[in-house]
Protein backbone atom coordinates (compact mmCIF):
# COMPACT_ATOMS: atom_id res chain seq x y z
CA UNK A 1 0.00 0.00 0.00
CA UNK A 2 1.26 3.45 -1.03
CA UNK A 3 2.09 5.93 2.16
CA UNK A 4 -1.03 8.19 1.79
CA UNK A 5 -3.38 6.02 0.50
CA UNK A 6 -6.62 5.95 2.43
CA UNK A 7 -9.19 3.94 2.37
CA UNK A 8 -11.84 4.17 -0.08
CA UNK A 9 -9.24 6.22 -2.38
CA UNK A 10 -9.14 5.13 -5.78
CA UNK A 11 -6.08 2.09 -5.70
CA UNK A 12 -6.56 1.29 -1.96
CA UNK A 13 -6.85 -2.11 -1.27
CA UNK A 14 -7.34 -3.91 2.05
CA UNK A 15 -4.83 -5.98 2.31
CA UNK A 16 -0.83 -6.90 3.68
CA UNK A 17 0.27 -3.26 5.81
CA UNK A 18 3.79 -4.48 5.24
CA UNK A 19 6.26 -6.59 6.45
CA UNK A 20 8.24 -6.52 9.86
CA UNK A 21 11.03 -3.56 9.76
CA UNK A 22 9.27 -1.97 6.71
CA UNK A 23 7.37 1.03 7.38
CA UNK A 24 3.82 0.58 7.89
CA UNK A 25 4.36 -2.76 9.67
CA UNK A 26 2.66 -1.84 12.56
CA UNK A 27 3.19 -5.58 14.69
CA UNK A 28 0.04 -7.29 16.41
CA UNK A 29 -1.16 -4.39 18.51
CA UNK A 30 -1.06 -1.87 15.23
CA UNK A 31 -5.02 -2.17 14.34
CA UNK A 32 -5.48 -1.25 18.39
CA UNK A 33 -3.10 0.89 19.15
CA UNK A 34 -1.47 0.87 22.51
CA UNK A 35 -3.93 2.60 24.59
CA UNK A 36 -6.42 0.08 22.31
CA UNK A 37 -4.97 -3.02 23.68
CA UNK A 38 -3.93 -1.51 26.89
CA UNK A 39 -7.72 -1.08 27.70
CA UNK A 40 -8.24 -4.59 25.77
CA UNK A 41 -5.80 -6.14 28.21
CA UNK A 42 -7.88 -4.50 31.72
CA UNK A 43 -10.87 -5.62 29.86
CA UNK A 44 -9.84 -9.31 29.87
CA UNK A 45 -8.99 -9.04 33.06
CA UNK A 46 -12.04 -7.10 34.46
CA UNK A 47 -13.75 -9.88 32.72
CA UNK A 48 -11.76 -13.03 34.43
CA UNK A 49 -12.09 -11.29 38.12
CA UNK A 50 -15.49 -10.84 37.88
CA UNK A 51 -16.23 -14.32 36.35
CA UNK A 52 -13.75 -15.21 39.39
CA UNK A 53 -15.77 -13.61 42.36
CA UNK A 54 -18.55 -13.81 41.09
CA UNK A 55 -19.49 -17.20 39.18
CA UNK A 56 -16.66 -19.20 40.67
CA UNK A 57 -15.53 -17.66 44.21
CA UNK A 58 -18.41 -15.27 45.62
CA UNK A 59 -18.41 -15.45 49.53
CA UNK A 60 -14.72 -15.74 49.88
CA UNK A 61 -13.60 -12.07 50.26
CA UNK A 62 -12.45 -12.64 53.50
CA UNK A 63 -10.68 -16.03 52.72
CA UNK A 64 -6.67 -16.09 52.10
CA UNK A 65 -6.14 -16.94 48.87
CA UNK A 66 -3.32 -19.91 49.48
CA UNK A 67 -6.82 -21.38 51.34
CA UNK A 68 -9.03 -20.94 48.97
CA UNK A 69 -10.68 -23.93 46.86
CA UNK A 70 -12.57 -23.86 43.60
CA UNK A 71 -15.40 -26.30 42.89
CA UNK A 72 -15.06 -29.41 41.54
CA UNK A 73 -17.91 -31.61 42.33
CA UNK A 74 -16.98 -35.30 43.32
CA UNK A 75 -17.60 -37.92 40.72
CA UNK A 76 -20.43 -40.33 41.29
CA UNK A 77 -17.85 -42.99 41.91
CA UNK A 78 -15.66 -40.93 44.41
CA UNK A 79 -19.38 -40.08 45.99
CA UNK A 80 -20.10 -44.23 46.26
CA UNK A 81 -16.37 -44.69 47.72
CA UNK A 82 -16.39 -42.00 50.54
CA UNK A 83 -19.67 -43.26 51.60
CA UNK A 84 -18.66 -46.86 51.65
CA UNK A 85 -15.23 -46.03 54.10
CA UNK A 86 -18.10 -44.89 56.25
CA UNK A 87 -20.59 -47.28 55.88
CA UNK A 88 -22.06 -48.44 59.52
CA UNK A 89 -20.87 -45.57 61.43
CA UNK A 90 -23.37 -43.27 63.55
CA UNK A 91 -23.17 -39.78 64.30
CA UNK A 92 -22.81 -36.19 62.93
CA UNK A 93 -21.28 -36.02 59.66
CA UNK A 94 -20.43 -32.96 57.75
CA UNK A 95 -18.51 -32.48 54.33
CA UNK A 96 -16.24 -29.76 54.71
CA UNK A 97 -17.06 -27.29 51.19
CA UNK A 98 -20.00 -28.90 50.51
CA UNK A 99 -20.54 -27.99 46.80
CA UNK A 100 -23.81 -28.32 45.00
CA UNK A 101 -24.54 -31.02 48.49
CA UNK A 102 -24.29 -34.28 46.73
CA UNK A 103 -21.74 -35.86 49.65
CA UNK A 104 -24.43 -34.50 52.11
CA UNK A 105 -27.64 -35.87 50.65
CA UNK A 106 -25.77 -39.38 50.02
CA UNK A 107 -24.38 -39.46 53.96
CA UNK A 108 -28.42 -38.35 55.15
CA UNK A 109 -29.28 -41.39 52.72
CA UNK A 110 -27.25 -43.42 54.06
CA UNK A 111 -28.19 -43.10 57.62
CA UNK A 112 -25.48 -41.12 58.59
CA UNK A 113 -27.71 -38.19 60.90
CA UNK A 114 -27.47 -35.26 61.45
CA UNK A 115 -26.04 -34.68 58.10
CA UNK A 116 -24.77 -31.19 57.01
CA UNK A 117 -22.52 -28.89 54.52
CA UNK A 118 -20.44 -26.06 55.08
CA UNK A 119 -20.17 -23.78 51.86
CA UNK A 120 -19.22 -20.40 51.37
CA UNK A 121 -20.19 -20.00 47.59
CA UNK A 122 -24.20 -18.98 47.83
CA UNK A 123 -25.19 -20.67 44.58
CA UNK A 124 -24.05 -23.69 45.51
CA UNK A 125 -25.92 -23.30 48.44
CA UNK A 126 -28.92 -22.75 46.78
CA UNK A 127 -28.56 -25.93 44.41
CA UNK A 128 -27.96 -27.79 47.49
CA UNK A 129 -30.95 -26.48 49.35
CA UNK A 130 -33.04 -27.25 45.96
CA UNK A 131 -31.40 -31.11 45.38
CA UNK A 132 -32.70 -31.57 48.95
CA UNK A 133 -35.76 -30.06 48.68
CA UNK A 134 -35.90 -32.54 45.35
CA UNK A 135 -35.23 -35.49 47.30
CA UNK A 136 -37.87 -34.45 50.00
CA UNK A 137 -34.63 -34.27 52.69
CA UNK A 138 -35.62 -30.82 53.02
CA UNK A 139 -35.29 -29.60 57.08
CA UNK A 140 -33.96 -33.39 57.40
CA UNK A 141 -29.91 -31.90 55.99
CA UNK A 142 -28.52 -28.50 56.66
CA UNK A 143 -26.19 -26.12 54.42
CA UNK A 144 -24.80 -23.75 56.21
CA UNK A 145 -22.94 -20.36 54.66
CA UNK A 146 -19.95 -20.86 56.96
CA UNK A 147 -15.84 -20.54 56.36
CA UNK A 148 -14.85 -24.28 57.48
CA UNK A 149 -11.93 -22.79 58.88
CA UNK A 150 -13.66 -21.03 60.79
CA UNK A 151 -16.46 -23.87 62.57
CA UNK A 152 -16.01 -25.92 65.49
CA UNK A 153 -15.71 -29.54 64.22
CA UNK A 154 -15.38 -31.02 68.09
CA UNK A 155 -18.69 -32.76 68.07
CA UNK A 156 -18.06 -34.37 63.92
CA UNK A 157 -17.75 -37.72 64.39
CA UNK A 158 -17.62 -38.38 60.35
CA UNK A 159 -15.96 -35.95 58.34
CA UNK A 160 -15.72 -35.51 54.06
CA UNK A 161 -13.20 -33.54 52.56
CA UNK A 162 -12.61 -33.20 48.74
CA UNK A 163 -10.35 -30.21 48.95
CA UNK A 164 -6.90 -29.24 47.33
CA UNK A 165 -3.67 -30.75 48.18
CA UNK A 166 -2.64 -27.48 49.33
CA UNK A 167 -4.59 -27.11 52.11
CA UNK A 168 -4.31 -30.35 53.64
CA UNK A 169 -1.67 -29.76 55.76
CA UNK A 170 -3.01 -26.58 57.73
CA UNK A 171 -6.21 -28.83 57.73
CA UNK A 172 -4.56 -31.73 59.26
CA UNK A 173 -3.72 -29.29 62.28
CA UNK A 174 -7.08 -28.16 62.40
CA UNK A 175 -9.06 -31.80 62.72
CA UNK A 176 -6.09 -33.19 64.76
CA UNK A 177 -6.88 -30.10 66.80
CA UNK A 178 -10.50 -30.52 67.59
CA UNK A 179 -12.14 -33.99 66.43
CA UNK A 180 -12.97 -36.20 69.23
CA UNK A 181 -10.50 -39.36 68.82
CA UNK A 182 -13.65 -41.58 67.46
CA UNK A 183 -14.30 -39.12 64.40
CA UNK A 184 -12.90 -40.79 60.99
CA UNK A 185 -11.49 -38.61 58.25
CA UNK A 186 -12.23 -39.31 54.78
CA UNK A 187 -10.60 -37.54 52.14
CA UNK A 188 -11.26 -38.22 48.08
CA UNK A 189 -8.53 -37.75 45.86
CA UNK A 190 -5.69 -36.25 47.43
CA UNK A 191 -4.57 -38.09 50.73
CA UNK A 192 -3.16 -36.58 53.73
CA UNK A 193 0.23 -36.22 53.39
CA UNK A 194 1.50 -37.13 57.00
CA UNK A 195 -1.30 -39.27 58.20
CA UNK A 196 -1.34 -43.27 57.22
CA UNK A 197 -5.08 -44.18 56.21
CA UNK A 198 -6.99 -46.99 57.99
CA UNK A 199 -8.57 -47.96 54.68
CA UNK A 200 -8.74 -47.53 51.23
CA UNK A 201 -11.09 -47.44 48.10
CA UNK A 202 -10.70 -46.87 44.95
CA UNK A 203 -7.98 -46.05 41.74
CA UNK A 204 -6.24 -42.87 40.82
CA UNK A 205 -8.41 -40.00 41.00
CA UNK A 206 -11.14 -41.56 42.73
CA UNK A 207 -9.53 -42.74 45.08
CA UNK A 208 -10.55 -42.23 49.04
CA UNK A 209 -8.52 -42.94 52.04
CA UNK A 210 -10.14 -43.26 55.38
CA UNK A 211 -8.31 -41.83 58.62
CA UNK A 212 -9.41 -42.77 62.22
CA UNK A 213 -8.03 -39.95 64.64
CA UNK A 214 -7.01 -42.22 67.51
CA UNK A 215 -4.84 -44.24 65.27
CA UNK A 216 -3.64 -41.11 63.53
CA UNK A 217 -3.23 -39.24 67.13
CA UNK A 218 -0.86 -42.37 68.19
CA UNK A 219 1.21 -41.79 65.28
CA UNK A 220 1.64 -38.55 65.80
CA UNK A 221 2.61 -38.46 69.17
CA UNK A 222 5.13 -41.40 68.34
CA UNK A 223 6.86 -39.79 65.48
CA UNK A 224 7.18 -36.59 68.07
CA UNK A 225 8.59 -38.93 70.67
CA UNK A 226 11.74 -40.44 68.31
CA UNK A 227 12.23 -36.93 66.97
CA UNK A 228 12.98 -35.66 70.86
CA UNK A 229 15.33 -38.65 71.05
CA UNK A 230 17.06 -38.03 68.46
C1 LIG B 1 -13.49 -29.40 45.36
S1 LIG B 1 -15.08 -28.74 45.79
C2 LIG B 1 -15.87 -30.16 46.51
C3 LIG B 1 -17.37 -30.02 46.54
C4 LIG B 1 -18.13 -31.21 47.15
N1 LIG B 1 -17.60 -31.56 48.45
C5 LIG B 1 -18.04 -32.40 46.23
O1 LIG B 1 -17.17 -33.25 46.49
O2 LIG B 1 -18.79 -32.47 45.25
C6 LIG B 1 -14.62 -27.75 47.21
C7 LIG B 1 -15.77 -26.91 47.74
O3 LIG B 1 -15.36 -26.28 48.93
C8 LIG B 1 -15.90 -24.99 48.99
N2 LIG B 1 -15.01 -24.23 49.88
C9 LIG B 1 -13.73 -23.88 49.66
N3 LIG B 1 -13.22 -23.20 50.70
C10 LIG B 1 -14.23 -23.11 51.62
C11 LIG B 1 -14.32 -22.50 52.89
N4 LIG B 1 -13.27 -21.85 53.43
N5 LIG B 1 -15.46 -22.62 53.56
C12 LIG B 1 -16.54 -23.27 53.03
N6 LIG B 1 -16.51 -23.86 51.81
C13 LIG B 1 -15.38 -23.78 51.10
C14 LIG B 1 -15.88 -24.52 47.53
O4 LIG B 1 -16.81 -23.49 47.29
C15 LIG B 1 -16.23 -25.80 46.80
O5 LIG B 1 -17.61 -25.91 46.61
Amino acid sequence: MEPGWEPGEPGWEPGEPGEPGEPGWGGPGAALGGRGLLAAAVASGAALWATWAVLLMPGFRRVPLRLQVPYQPSSPRQVANALELLRGRAGKTVDLGSGDGRLVLEAHKQGLRPALGYELNPWLLCLANYRAWKAGYHGSVSFLKKDLWKVNLSDCHNVIVFLAPSVKPPLATKLLAELPDDARVVSGRFPFPCWTPSSSLGQGLEQCWAYDMKEVRREAKSRAQEKSQL
